[in-house]
């Protein structure tokens, strides 16, 4: 099976071939220009994917050294994610597909994420915990096999990488902000500021980190003279390290409460913010203290790319018959238990 895979659900347009147990190309273009803006601006987004698609799945074909015809199966991302981003991978994927005959395989984003550990040797054994922090989402999820999840617990308002991009615009540090903050952290104090820990004893799986911005924005208001920025590098760097040990505190708790309460030994943290140093040495030392194996992807795998959808394409294509792989908009959610839906 040779599997190509579509990402654009956001600011990054990404192809990837993946042929039996092997990844042959992963090639990722990202939209640098939108830190002009501080954020993702949807439409000009949509147009830099109609402008690189094409290029991009030539080259991850070049470099896979494939040509069309060895393809079997093409996958893209079809949510969740900006809707115009989307469509362009989205449809180019089911085009191409029908174009050469081949089945077409829609990929949930998070799920793509939540295997992107899977293109590591070793990786997770069911049942597993996933923890999902990227720019859009914070999701604790159990995994007990291929299509068999159960949300555990969300984030109800501010995903964990949209409160490190947010703090980062407030010290103006640039879009995206994470990796900034992460890279300001390592010669700050994380215990200089004690900001909050939000629902850390609430006893569930919930997350909030809007509050933990907020507390941010009022410190630096204390240091704000006539509503400019008083800051020296040393006194950022002391944010940017207390504020990122607050959220990694609240991260790393719930997750291996978790693993503790329901007895598994897996943990593996995906997404953007996965690339976090704090959050990976944290989770590491956690994980060989108490016996928990944990599994982080690949920076080039944690943030947006086609690897994880030609991946996660080559786990659900057995287990799907021709029909399913045409129909499959599953993933869906159902009281707390996200599911696929096989026939
Ligand atoms: O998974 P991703 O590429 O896109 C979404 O699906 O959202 O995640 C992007 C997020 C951004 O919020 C970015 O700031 C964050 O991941 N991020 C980081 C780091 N690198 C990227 N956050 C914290 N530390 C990092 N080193
Ligand atoms: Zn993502």
């Amino acid at each position: 099976m040779t599997i190509l895979g579509i990402e654009s659900s956001c600011d990054e347009t990404s192809a990837a071939v993946f042929r039996d147990e092997t990844l042959l190309s992963n090639v990722i273009s990202s939209q640098f220009f939108h830190s002009e803006y501080g954020g993702v601006v949807p439409e000009l987004a949509s147009r830099a994917h109609l402008k690189s698609m094409l290029p991009i799945v030539r080259q991850a074909m070049l470099e896979a050294g494939i040509t069309l015809n060895e393809i079997t199966a093409v996958a893209a991302t079809q949510g969740p994610g900006l809707i115009g981003s989307l469509l362009v991978g989205l449809n180019f994927g089911k085009a191409l597909a029908i174009s050469l005959d081949i089945p077409f395989i829609p990929v949930h984003h998070i799920e793509a994420h939540l295997f992107s550990t899977f293109l590591h040797d070793p990786h997770p054994d069911f049942p597993f915990l996933g923890l999902v922090v990227s720019g859009g989402h914070t999701m604790l999820i159990r995994v007990d096999d291929i299509g068999v999840y159960t949300l555990l617990g969300g984030t109800i308002d501010d995903a964990a990488g949209e409160a490190f991009d947010k703090v980062a615009k407030m010290l103006g540090l640039g879009y995206p902000g994470g990796r900034e903050i992460d890279r300001c952290a390592t010669s700050g104090d994380p215990e200089a500021i004690s900001f909050p820990r939000p629902l850390l004893n609430s006893g569930d799986y919930r997350f909030s980190f809007s509050g933990l911005k907020t507390s941010v924005l009022y410190h630096l208001r204390k240091h704000a003279n006539k509503g400019s920025l008083t800051l020296t590098e040393q006194e950022r760097n002391d944010i940017c390290a207390s504020f990122q040990r607050a959220i990694v505190d609240v991260l790393l708790e719930k997750c291996m409460r978790a693993a503790k309460e329901y007895s598994i030994t897996d943990v593996t943290v995906v997404g953007g913010v996965s690339a976090n140093s704090e959050l990976q040495r944290r989770m590491y030392e956690y994980g060989s203290l108490y016996d928990i194996q944990v599994y982080i992807p690949d920076v080039v795998y944690s943030t947006d790319n086609a690897a994880m959808v030609a991946r996660l394409a080559a786990l659900l294509a057995p287990r799907m018959t021709t029909t399913s792989l045409l129909q499959a908009s599953a993933f869906a959610r159902s009281g707390d238990r996200l599911f696929r839906a096989y026939p």
